[in-house]
């Protein structure tokens, strides 16, 4: 299989974090901070120094709690449904946001009843700073979520000029790092995030199982799960104290060894550079292809690894479904969860796009192939494709 399929997750990962989660579920994987034996107090000593190494990706000492939570779309929930919100709330979206952000967002709305609006964007589909400086002047805002990274044309949002305006209204500031933590430099300080959401299983290179958020020291969430913290076991109060106040129930330890093993990699490579010569390779190679759309950032210096495209006379699942029944090439295909920057994106009549994205152990290889494959389609070939691959687009 040629793997293009990175941001869904990244594959494979680097050995060492097979090695060390296969050790420590044979040898290690006991609950952490329940029990007070050896091999407890082990695990629970791995969690931290777990959380130590993603403060310290994001330089976030002193400023920042680290909180585990199974998924990404959990943490985000959590985040999202914890806010105070009433009816005069306003909350802002970038139009690249994922659905972990709009539906649990959406959910709040008919709640409560308050305004949800679309951070402007320029022509060339960049955030219109000057215009968000504008919008938010005429209606503040409470709460801003923002992606670092788009899932669908690899934009690397300007988050920081955002949260900026934001905060001098004292909004929630929500960086969505699903696609960024561990790849782009963050800086928790300047960013003036109030959270930044993390999945390890995908720019981390960790597994499935285990994200999280560095949430800043003294954010006030109201609680949304609640259970056992393996603290203060006699109150039915959720314990006030971070990070344990919004994690509940058992971690995923097997999971958490894997983002350590992850997390001392990342120390010893430059994704982003990788990344970066991939990406500038893949648009030399698929600019000249007749019939191609890309869908891109507005600017070089803010492409990350992830680029959209179509092919005229393909709806974007036919074309997934050559490159996978023909070229084993796996790709996504859709709207990848992502449905607002779609309408801007002009893509109806291909029924979304081609998602290609590239990982650190992607090789030029892997891009000549799909080039090759792109350059020769023909819809002769959809008569042979595996009918299941023409499935599950959405
Ligand atoms: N959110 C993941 C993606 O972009 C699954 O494909």
């Amino acid at each position: 299989m040629i793997y293009l399929d990175n941001g869904a997750t990244t594959f494979p990962k680097p050995d060492c974090v097979y090695n060390a989660m296969d050790r420590f579920a044979r040898t290690g994987a006991v609950n952490a901070g329940r029990g007070a034996y050896r091999a407890a107090r082990e695990a629970g000593k791995m969690v931290e120094e777990t959380r130590e190494l993603l403060i310290s990706l994001l330089d976030a000492r002193e400023q920042a709690e680290a909180v585990f939570a199974p998924s990404a779309t959990v943490m985000l929930n959590q985040i999202i449904l914890g806010q105070n919100w009433t009816a005069d709330s306003v909350a802002y979206v970038s139009p690249y946001e994922h659905n972990s952000v709009l539906r649990p967002l959406e959910e709040m709305r008919k709640r409560f009843g308050f305004s949800v609006r679309q951070l402007p964007l320029r022509g060339d589909g960049g955030i219109d700073l000057d215009a968000v400086e504008a919008r938010f002047a005429g209606e503040p805002p409470s709460f801003v979520a923002v992606s670092a990274v788009s899932n669908v044309t690899g934009y690397i949002l300007p988050a920081e000029e955002i949260f900026r305006l934001a905060k001098r209204y004292k909004a929630f500031t929500l960086l969505d790092g699903s696609q960024a933590v561990g790849l782009i430099p963050l800086r928790f300080g300047r960013l003036r995030a109030d959270a930044v959401t993390f999945a390890g299983h995908k720019t981390l290179y960790g597994p499935f199982g285990i994200a999280g958020c560095l949430i800043r020291n003294k954010a006030e969430l109201n609680v949304v799960l609640s259970g056992g913290t393996g603290s203060r076991s006699t109150s039915l109060e959720t314990p006030r104290r971070m990070p344990g106040r919004l994690e509940c129930g058992s971690k995923d330890t097997v999971a958490i060894q894997g983002l350590n093993a992850a997390l001392k990699w990342l120390r010893t490579v430059n994704p982003l550079e990788r990344e970066r010569e991939l990406t500038d390779y893949l648009l030399a190679s698929l600019r000249d292809i007749p019939g191609i759309h890309l869908y891109t950032a507005p600017s070089p210096e803010r492409q990350a690894g992830v680029v959209s495209l179509n092919l005229d006379g393909f709806q974007c699942g036919e074309a997934a479904a050559i490159l996978d029944s023909r070229r084993d090439i796996a790709v996504r295909a859709g709207h990848h969860c992502a449905a607002l920057i779609h309408e801007r994106l002009g893509n109806r009549d291909f029924r979304g796009t081609v998602r290609v994205s590239l990982g650190y152990f992607n090789r030029r290889s892997d891009i000549d192939a799909l080039a090759e494959a792109l350059r020769t389609m023909d819809r002769k070939q959809l008569e042979n494709v595996n009918p299941d691959s023409l499935r599950g687009l959405c």
